[in-house]
């Protein structure tokens, strides 16, 4: 049997090149490696959980996450790629589960806690959102997936449902598979800070991003904008590396390129400035991102072909799902008109 990897974006914007190295280009390797039976769920529902009275957003941004997979490499023929909310055993499963979980536990979750001051939801935080990770449970057991590629900050999420899932199992029987994080493996490329400073990761929220779908003259504008060294005014002063943005990406977007190695000397010893190591980062990025916006314009033009895309691979995704949920409604005894 081939190993099983589900994994899931909100459809809350864009992508950008943070999620291109945190996630995108690795699940294209995994796809490609032929090792795998991968499914990519956007996850609508979920973007609902915090987004209730903006839904127009998630639907915006339901068919521009669909491109921007497809634009990175995501194929169809390989990848089951469908929307979360077209699969209706989703939210069945979600039931199951949320009687093996208390509600202490969910509001010990770390990501969640982070989360809710982010969202300024301490006084008021919607139930869906409380209890999302039981929903990430069903869509990683539905799926019968034992790799979840996620960011670090989905850790938690994935222990608890862990827990979920062992509690399952030893109540009703060996019926669902224990699922393992995956992290890019490429530690730097976890965490890409956005173009203002190192200490921000590179956020839809915090409006710090290059976008898959920027073109190339925004790419330009923000890459020039983007933090260096402070103290490095003039070329002919020693520069700091540390904490400077721009050969943070040098090392995730061009890693052992000795022209790099090169500059970091000099910028160290002082005589390099800022642009000439800005205009190499572009040309870095460029190298990467213009085939993958030639091929989203592609879509851009075509969005009839994204829809039919999801409308199939939510199509596939539904037969796996509702064997799952069979299985889960004959463990738990409730299938009293046969199965
Ligand atoms: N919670 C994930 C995120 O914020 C998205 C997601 C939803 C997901 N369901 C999932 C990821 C299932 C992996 C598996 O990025």
């Amino acid at each position: 049997m081939k190993q099983v990897i589900l994994t899931g974006d909100r459809p809350t914007g864009k992508l950008h090149i943070g999620h291109f190295v945190g996630a995108l280009r690795q699940r294209v390797d995994m796809q490609n490696s032929g090792e795998y039976d991968m499914f990519v769920m956007i996850a609508d529902q979920q973007a609902l959980t915090d987004n209730a009275r903006d839904p127009q957003k998630i639907r915006n941004n339901l068919l521009e996450v669909a491109m921007d997979n497809l634009a990175v490499g995501i194929d169809p023929e390989k990848t089951t790629l469908f929307v979360q909310s077209a699969i209706p055993a989703l939210y069945e499963l979600t039931i199951h589960y949320q009687n093996l979980v208390n509600l202490g536990r969910l509001q010990r979750n770390p990501t969640i806690k982070t989360e809710i001051r982010e969202r300024g939801f301490e006084k008021s935080v919607p139930v869906g959102f409380l209890t999302y990770p039981i929903a990430q449970a069903a869509d990683i057991t539905a799926f019968n997936a034992n790799l979840v590629p996620v960011g670090e900050d989905q850790l938690p999420i994935l222990e608890q449902d862990r827990e979920i899932v062992r509690t399952f199992n030893s109540i009703y029987g060996e019926v669902l598979v224990e699922p393992e994080a995956v992290l890019a493996t490429d530690e730097k490329a976890r965490r890409l800070p956005g173009i203002r400073g190192i200490d921000d990761k590179m956020s839809k929220s915090l409006n710090n991003g290059i976008y898959l779908a920027d073109d190339a003259e925004t790419v330009r504008q923000k890459v020039m904008e983007m933090y260096t060294d402070p103290d490095h005014i003039r070329v002919t002063d020693p520069g700091k590396i540390d904490g400077n943005v721009v050969f943070y990406y040098l090392d995730v977007f061009a890693p052992n390129d000795p022209h790099v190695a090169e500059m970091k000397e000099q910028y160290r010893a002082g005589g390099l400035g800022d642009v000439t190591v800005k205009e190499y980062l572009i040309e870095v990025l460029e190298k990467l991102l213009a085939p993958i916006r030639e091929k989203r314009a592609y879509y851009e033009t075509r969005p009839d072909e994204v829809r039919a895309i999801l409308r199939a691979g939510s199509e596939k995704a539904n037969a796996v799902a509702n064997t799952t949920l069979q299985k889960v409604r004959d463990a738990i005894g409730v299938n009293y008109f046969g199965s």
